[in-house]
């Protein structure tokens, strides 16, 4: 999107041209893509590409002179996981089976392969004694995140809090790289899915292509079945109707979760790379959860998820309206991590979906606003952005170049102060969150965060969170809006390397932890800073004086 970071990434990894026709690509290149068409492409890109187990020490050029035997390469790059990988998009489609030809299946005497034919392969060297000399270590593209003590040390060395938050996003934020991988991984579970229904896609939702995803993220998918009822054009002409006879059940919850069923244990038993298959089918949305090894992508696979597709269509396009968004929800989302607010394990935590929402509240309140409203997005909707799924209006503009961009200039160290004080002061126990409209309304029944959904407006996305978790969540929002108001106040020295603005807001909470009352995450904490503050100042010995609930630093001994 417009001067994003990704943008730029997507220059360096040399990105093929997009195969849509040319009469198309010209008139698209005038406007900016809307989220189906860059979902299409990208799904499309993956179905050209294989991805290669390889020694880690290969000789880069011999590799990529042996697969284009098979067809023209558009793009590769490796990458490490349990083992080092080659990604390799071809430029046709047909490259893939006649690399698949000529691909062997090896057994041993005690394990038989099960013989599903995948785009997954093991490249190994024939005499590994004679072509060592030929070898060199692969460039591998990084597919997670720095350690915190290694950001807090970058964030440091900025020179303003919102070049801060613009550095953690750079951070953190999906590389192309790995938001190519995602797509692979999405079509390879396609290729599965499409033994039974041809007409399928498998598209990723959530963070993975909501534009807030971070290095490491779940991979959200979505199995697409709609498709395959729409192909089917009643005929006007003629004498008769015809249609299909198929398996008839109560409701699309019973039909998604025999179909996951089905998938999972295909998954399971060919699926190569795929492990720790979970059918999760008694969830409200039901789901079946696996690991990919190869990738080392945790996966997330549903069906009849449309809203879902539909809710990150509308993240992707305020992520896209302006930098601010997505640095601050980035920001807020690693805050809550690093203080426990939010949790990779189910519970009555504040989820990331959840905070995303709250930023995007915040956002709309300010005056004037950074984004619209939901309600503003359906009025620039055309006839065909009209969606009504499962009796929701999920109709919005998705055309970004209708949307008009915001008067509003303030700086990011103005917004996340102003959002920590917000937060600290927000009347939950009244009030909920709506982005449909940019208001808050009277919660319409007593629990402690009422957030609700965009689409599904009787639901509310922060159900699970109960009072203790929310009250932690406005305790460290009122420690960290009173953290970066003594900075404005020049009451803390920025000198001596001392963590400053939002890397001072990442350090274990004083305020936390006693909420918590947990002595033993104390002390580990203790020690991280202590770890912290040695890296920062030249290993000097540092000590942390906890001053009445302040967090302050010398380093006498
Ligand atoms: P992370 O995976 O934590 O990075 O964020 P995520 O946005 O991908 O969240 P998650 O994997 O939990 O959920 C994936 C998507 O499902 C979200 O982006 C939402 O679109 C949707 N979703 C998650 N939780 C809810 C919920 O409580 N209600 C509804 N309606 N949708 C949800
Ligand atoms: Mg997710």
């Amino acid at each position: 999107m417009r001067g994003s970071a990704r943008d730029s990434a997507c220059v360096r990894a040399r990105r093929s041209s997009p195969r849509i026709s040319p009469k198309l690509d010209s008139q698209v290149s005038t406007r900016k893509k809307t989220f189906p068409e860059v979902q299409a492409e990208r799904l499309e890109q993956a179905q050209r590409t294989v991805l290669i187990n390889c020694p880690a020490k290969i000789n880069e050029k011999k590799i990529l002179k042996y697969l284009s035997r098979h067809g023209k390469i558009n793009h590769h790059y490796f990458y490490e996981t349990f083992g080092t990988y080659a990604v390799v998009e071809f430029s046709e489609k047909d490259s893939i089976a006649s690399l698949q030809d000529v691909t062997q299946t090896s057994g041993t005497k005690e394990e038989c392969p099960v013989p599903f034919k995948s785009r997954l392969f093991t490249l190994t060297l024939k005499n590994p004694s004679t072509q060592d000399a030929d070898q060199a270590p692969v460039h591998c593209h990084k597919q997670s995140t720095i350690l915190l003590n290694d950001l807090v040390r970058k964030l440091c060395s900025s020179d303003s809090v919102s070049n801060q938050l613009y550095t953690l996003m750079n951070e953190y934020q999906l590389t192309e790289e790995n938001t190519r991988l995602r797509f692979l991984v999405c079509s390879l579970i396609q290729d599965i899915a499409r033994a039974y229904f041809p007409e399928c896609t498998v598209k990723p939702f959530g963070s993975s292509v909501n534009s807030f995803g971070k290095l490491g993220c779940d991979l959200d998918m979505f199995l697409d079945l709609d498709e395959i009822g729409r192909s089917s054009t009643r005929s006007k002409t003629g004498p008769f109707n015809i249609e299909y006879q198929m398996k008839r059940v109560p409701s699309e919850r019973i039909a998604s979760q025999r179909i996951l069923s089905v998938i999972g244990d295909c998954i399971d038993n060919f699926g190569p790379g795929s492990v720790g298959v979970q059918k999760i089918l008694n969830a409200r949305c039901p789901l079946v959860r696996f690991s990919h090894q190869p990738t080392g992508l945790q996966c997330d696979l549903t069906a009849n998820n449309r809203i879902a597709m539909k809710t990150s269509e509308l993240l992707y396009i305020y992520g896209s309206l302006d930098s601010r968004v997505r640095a601050l929800v980035f920001c807020v989302r690693c805050w809550a991590r690093v203080h426990g607010i939010t949790s990779s394990i189910p519970g009555a935590w504040i989820t990331n979906f959840s905070l995303t929402m709250m930023t995007l509240f915040f956002l709309q309140k300010r005056k004037p606003p950074i984004i619209p409203t939901l309600d503003q997005l359906k009025d620039l909707a055309d006839a065909e952005d009209e969606h009504i799924i499962q009796g929701s209006d999920c109709t919005f503009v998705s055309n970004l170049n209708k949307i008009k961009l915001t008067e509003n200039t303030e700086t990011l160290d103005v917004l996340l102060s102003d959002f920590f004080e917000y937060f600290g002061n927000f009347a939950f126990n009244k009030n909920s969150l709506n982005i449909r409209k940019g208001k808050e309304q009277n919660k319409p029944e007593p629990c402690p965060l009422y957030i609700e959904n965009p689409f599904e407006q009787a639901h509310n996305i922060s159900r699970n969170v109960n009072q203790g978790q929310l009250n932690r969540f406005v305790a460290l929002a009122r420690e960290s809006a009173w953290i970066l108001q003594q900075e404005d106040k020049g009451h803390f020295s920025l000198s001596n390397g001392q963590p400053w603005g939002l890397a001072a807001l990442l350090l274990p909470s004083v305020t936390s932890n006693s909420v918590k009352g947990k002595t033993q995450k104390r002390a580990s904490a203790s020690e991280r800073i202590k770890s912290l503050m040695a890296s920062l100042q030249g290993n000097k010995e540092n000590n942390l004086v906890n001053n009445g609930g302040k967090r302050t630093f010398s380093n006498q001994a």
